[in-house]
């Protein structure tokens, strides 16, 4: 299969460097990416991988306070990018910058960085999507079968995709109100587990029951049997919400102070055992929906691969479900999981999904890049395959 089809100086020297810079939500990231082209496929290349985290910022208050996170960013984006910069500045192909969705403080951070950098350094660049970016950083290296479906599951969206080719997609289901990483980090919040949720959440939940207390707790799984794909996570965090009661924790202000249980049916001996049944309960529910809706999808849609991306797919028993659960029911589908490292956002991710529009472009499109910082905007609500450019049914 033949995807290299950029500019002939490029190919003459058959290697493409990307900077990708991604600033979305509350990870400020910058990453060399480095392609080559063999036998007519793609290799690619991590040479730097930069991010700095937030988290130890946000954590105290539960969840992302986009003020804060814009003001880190402003501090971090120029050292990061920095750091990034393992080569002269002058050996870069292309800048791709992180244009939405996310929070529109900090996507602008990062756009108005790159197109100073564009601008000074005289480099073309190119807006990307962040959703594209999740499912892209999947063909580091590894090829889909088309066509595709993604499943992407973030903190601020849970979305069904079809893929028809690398650039080609098509939403056909998507959260109806919380997405699955919100509802986690909501959770997480609810029981005083603190922030980013689904670390802590996964966490607790692997532990071996605590006094072999049986799993007494059963949480709804909401749409889980609808004709459609769309998902629905805030009734979840509700039934959790039931549970916990924070009557007193609301009445003192502190969402982590002591909570009291509400339903006097649960027999527990301690907090502990009460936390890590929610917590088994509640990933297991999440689990059950993005498994059962993913799975339906591809059999109807007859698609050759399953793509994961995003956040929660670091989540390791939603990572071993999905593959045990295509080999029980015998799915003839590949199945492309990122490494760990790269389900959390980050800008490699954002410099793959670029190398993937880029091949598709027609070379009066490439020169049209030249001088494209001036319109580049930050777009705060950009969708994936809405506007798609296929029909599939
Ligand atoms: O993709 P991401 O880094 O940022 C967004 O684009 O939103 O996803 C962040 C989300 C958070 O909600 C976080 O709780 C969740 O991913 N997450 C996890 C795990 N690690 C991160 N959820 C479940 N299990 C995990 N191990
Ligand atoms: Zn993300």
């Amino acid at each position: 299969m033949k995807h290299w089809n950029i500019g002939t100086l490029e190919r003459q020297k058959k290697k493409f460097i990307i900077l990708g810079i991604e600033t979305s939500c509350d990870e400020t990231a910058a990453s060399l990416l480095e392609i080559k082209e063999q036998k007519d496929e793609p290799s690619f290349r991590i040479l730097s991988k930069v991010i700095a985290s937030q988290i130890p910022i946000h954590s105290k208050y539960g969840g992302i306070i986009p003020e804060l996170a814009a003001r880190e960013h402003i501090k971090k984006i120029i050292p990061v990018i920095k750091k990034s910069l393992t080569l002269n500045p002058s050996a870069i192909d292309l800048i791709a910058v992180t244009a939405g969705p996310g929070l529109i403080t900090s996507l602008l951070v990062g756009v108005e960085s790159a197109k100073a950098l564009a601008y000074a350094w005289g480099k073309p660049i190119m807006p990307i999507n962040h959703l594209q970016g999740h499912i892209a950083v999947n063909f580091i290296n590894n090829q889909p079968q088309f066509p595709a479906l993604g499943l992407i599951v973030s903190g601020g969206h849970t979305e069904l995709v079809l893929i028809k080719k690398y650039n080609q997609y098509k939403k056909i289901g998507q959260t109806r109100d919380d997405a699955a990483g919100e509802c986690f980090d909501k959770v997480a919040k609810l029981l005083g587990l603190g922030y980013p949720g689904g670390p802590a959440i996964a966490q607790w939940a692997k532990q071996p029951a605590i006094n072999n207390q049986q799993l007494t707790i059963h949480l709804p799984r909401p749409m889980f049997n609808s004709n459609d794909y769309d998902f629905s996570f805030s009734g979840l965090k509700t039934a959790v919400l039931y549970l916990v009661h924070p009557v007193k924790s609301r009445r003192a202000g502190s969402p982590t102070a002591k909570f009291n249980r509400g339903t006097k049916t649960l027999k527990f001996k301690n907090d502990e055992e009460f936390i890590q049944n929610i917590c088994k309960e509640t990933q297991q529910a999440i689990i059950d929906v993005l498994i059962k809706k993913t799975l339906k999808a591809a059999q109807e849609f007859k698609v050759k691969s399953i793509i994961l991306g995003g956040g929660v797919i670091a989540n390791q028993e939603l990572r071993i479900q999905f593959s045990k659960k295509i080999k029980e029911l015998k799915i003839p589908v590949k199945l492309l999981i990122p490494f760990r490292e790269f389900c959390p956002d980050n800008a490699t991710m954002i410099a793959t999904a670029a190398y993937f529009k880029y091949i598709n472009l027609t070379e009066r499109q490439i020169e049209n890049l030249k001088n494209n910082w001036s319109k580049i905007k930050a777009n705060s609500n950009l969708e994936i395959g809405v506007r798609p450019q296929f029909s599939c049914r």
